[in-house]
């Protein structure tokens, strides 16, 4: 009886190695180890016999009962992986083909614009700086001299984050914070860009959204100038735009610099375009973020950076920057 076993287990060793689908492969477990199988009427049998015969032949019948349950899982395993990969390799998607054409995404007309800026300006010598987009009160307005309750403070419809003591928290109206955070992380002469998203509560037009970007620009040294102000906007208006771009600078008012100035450019139709303000910084700003102004002097900027990407292009609407429709913006 026991050779019988094992010539049994010797048989379906090779027929469990010869199915190749996981179908057959359940029948043959059932016809090796279900209720009519060899090993199983062996067991029913094993009664009939006398009791030495029957612990050897129990014994000998149990190993082969294992032994075959262990080949058919072992090869249930095997065409399971087979299967697997099959599946996998059939339902591959070949990204590079989509619809027949090597299709490359490309960046955001805005990100374009931002880094390059960003490479021109340090190309003069810049560094490059960011700060939080949720800021305090006190980097927002009150280090850049905007005191408590100052009537400037309404020059910025601000959006206010119910966090801490209300009005203490805010999404940054502008750039201007990270000049207070350059100047308190590090030691004089700065000479840095802040380029970032900045938030108002303005109603969404084809000059205003409520999220834009803006640059900002710092410099610190000893013995700055209004005129290195001019002359740094001058170079950065033909570098930017082209030798047939100039600049001009006009009176105006920031808590933050003074004297002040807006920032506009001469197309060359003749045309003008505001693009931001700037001015000497205010000596309090300069002491609010750590640095002495009788020692140090310096200038800042910030300019929309999604109305240079407009104008760059000849856009004349914001808010199909910001639609995301393909067909628009891949032309950029
Ligand atoms: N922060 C100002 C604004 O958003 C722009 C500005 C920056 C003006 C730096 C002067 C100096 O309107």
């Amino acid at each position: 009886m026991i050779s019988n076993l094992d010539h049994h287990l010797d048989e379906a060793a090779r027929a469990v190695g010869s199915i190749d689908d996981l179908d057959a492969l359940r029948a043959l477990g059932v016809e090796l180890l279900g209720k009519t199988s060899v090993v199983t009427e062996a067991r029913r049998a094993l009664g009939g016999l006398d009791p030495d015969q029957r612990k050897d032949v129990g014994q000998r019948l149990n190993e082969v009962r294992n032994e075959l349950e262990r080949l058919v899982s072992e090869r249930r395993t095997t065409l399971e992986a087979v299967a697997r990969s099959v599946t996998l390799e059939a339902e591959r998607l070949d990204l590079t083909e989509l619809d027949g054409n090597k299709r490359l995404g490309h960046r955001h007309v805005v990100t374009q614009t931002w880094e390059r800026l960003e490479d021109l300006f340090v190309g003069m010598g810049y560094t490059v700086a960011e700060g939080p987009e949720i800021e305090d009160e006190w980097h927002n307005f009150g280090a850049l001299n905007f005191p408590l309750g100052h009537p400037a403070r309404d020059m910025y419809d601000t959006l206010y984050v119910d966090h801490g003591v209300p009005g203490s928290t805010l999404l940054r109206t502008h750039t201007s914070p990270v000049q207070i955070r350059v100047m308190e992380d590090g030691e004089p002469p700065f000479y840095s860009i802040m380029p970032g998203r900045v938030f108002r509560s303005d109603t969404a037009d084809s000059t205003h959204m409520p999220v834009f970007h803006q640059i900002e620009g710092l410099v610190v040294d000893r013995g700055i100038t209004f005129g290195d102000l001019a002359g740094t906007l001058e170079a950065f208006t033909r570098a930017y735009f082209g030798h047939d771009f100039t600049s001009r600078l006009r009176p105006s008012y920031f808590p933050f610099t003074e004297p002040s100035a807006e920032f506009d450019i001469q197309r060359p139709d003749g045309t003008w375009l505001e693009l931001g303000g700037c001015g000497m910084v205010h000596p309090s700003v300069l002491s609010a973020g750590g640095v002495d102004p009788e020692e140090w002097s310096g200038f800042a900027f910030g300019f929309g950076l999604d109305r240079l990407a407009l104008m760059r292009h000849g856009i004349d609407d914001l808010r199909e920057l910001f639609r995301n429709d393909l067909r628009f913006l891949g032309q950029f």
